[in-house]
């Protein structure tokens, strides 16, 4: 695998791959990868000629400067994963070559609606932040298809969005979260837990499947989620949100919804978890 920090070279390396007529995968990541991370390579793998991978810790996400400064970089470590994974191409810049006139005189590419509410509410601007890093990358690395994780649901709700409305020329995949064996949603934050914390930090996931649970045997959403916040809380959680959204546009579940996500975020510790559960009810939303 080859490693590029310039937007010139990756894209003379990614030219000589379209030439020869390859199928060009894209797995935008901010690195410190683990298994999750991995299953998209794979999947690129499987699915792609030419598998490009990005490292970008991007400031413009970071809504909050402590979170930023303490997020891991682990550089050779995730070579190493990526290479043996076989992704052909790294992308790793750095700041200045993102974004060269400094963060305040950049273009921001606004997704309306979908980056409301939810994790978008909590952590503002963070979705503007996303959106216009993704196009940035999607137009530097300009490959056929780009591969997101389910477990972020609202931010692959936000590039579709985004692609739908732009008109972007590529296609998105989106992949199942992987998880440890007792449930946790594998994610770089999970590092932040103390071993306590992580005993706990399945409990998030549980409450969803609890919410999912309770929607099935008829019990009303709001009761249904305030038994969840009361449990995660008793578990030593803060949470944040939990919702009931109609899975296919993230819009607040209503009366005869059925296929919905059960989605969550709540802080544990010095890490803030996020987790969904996408579910077909056998009863409708009443
Ligand atoms: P990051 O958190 O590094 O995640 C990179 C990709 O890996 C995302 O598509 C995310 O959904 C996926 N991912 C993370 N944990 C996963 C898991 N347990 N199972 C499956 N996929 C998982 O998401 C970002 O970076 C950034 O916002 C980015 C899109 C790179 C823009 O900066």
């Amino acid at each position: 695998m080859i490693t590029q920090h310039t937007v010139e070279a990756l894209r003379a390396r990614v030219n000589e791959a379209r030439t020869r007529g390859l199928k060009i995968g894209f797995v935008p990541t901010m690195g410190n990868l683990h298994k999750g991370h991995i299953s998209l390579i794979d999947r690129a793998k499987a699915e792609c000629d030419f598998v490009v991978s990005s490292i970008f810790v991007n400031p413009l996400q970071f809504n909050d400067a402590s979170d930023l400064e303490r997020y891991p970089r682990t550089l050779p470590e995730d070579q190493a994963k990526l290479e043996a994974a076989s992704c052909d191409l790294l992308f790793a810049p750095n700041v200045a070559e993102m974004y060269p006139n400094g963060r305040d005189e950049h273009t921001i590419v606004h997704v309306p609606k979908v980056s409301e509410g939810l994790c978008g509410g909590s952590r503002p601007g963070h979705f503007d932040g996303v959106s216009t890093v993704v196009m940035k990358l999607f137009n530097q690395v300009n490959a056929d298809v780009a591969y997101f994780g389910e477990k972020d649901f609202q931010q692959v709700a936000v590039i579709k969005k985004m692609v739908a409305d732009l008109s972007m020329a590529i296609s998105i995949v989106t992949v199942p979260t992987a998880r440890a064996d007792d449930g946790l949603a594998l994610s770089s934050r999970n590092g932040y837990l103390t071993p306590t914390e992580r005993a706990i930090a399945p409990g998030l996931y549980q409450a969803l499947q609890g919410i999912a649970k309770a929607l099935q045997d008829g019990i009303s959403m709001p009761k249904s989620i305030a038994n969840a916040t009361l449990q995660l809380n008793q578990q030593g959680f803060r949470c944040d949100y939990l919702e009931v959204r109609r899975a296919s546009d993230l819009a607040p579940a209503i009366a005869g919804d059925q296929d919905v996500v059960v989605i969550g975020a709540a802080y544990l510790g010095n890490a803030r978890l996020i987790d969904n559960l996408i579910t077909r009810l056998n009863r409708v939303i009443d």
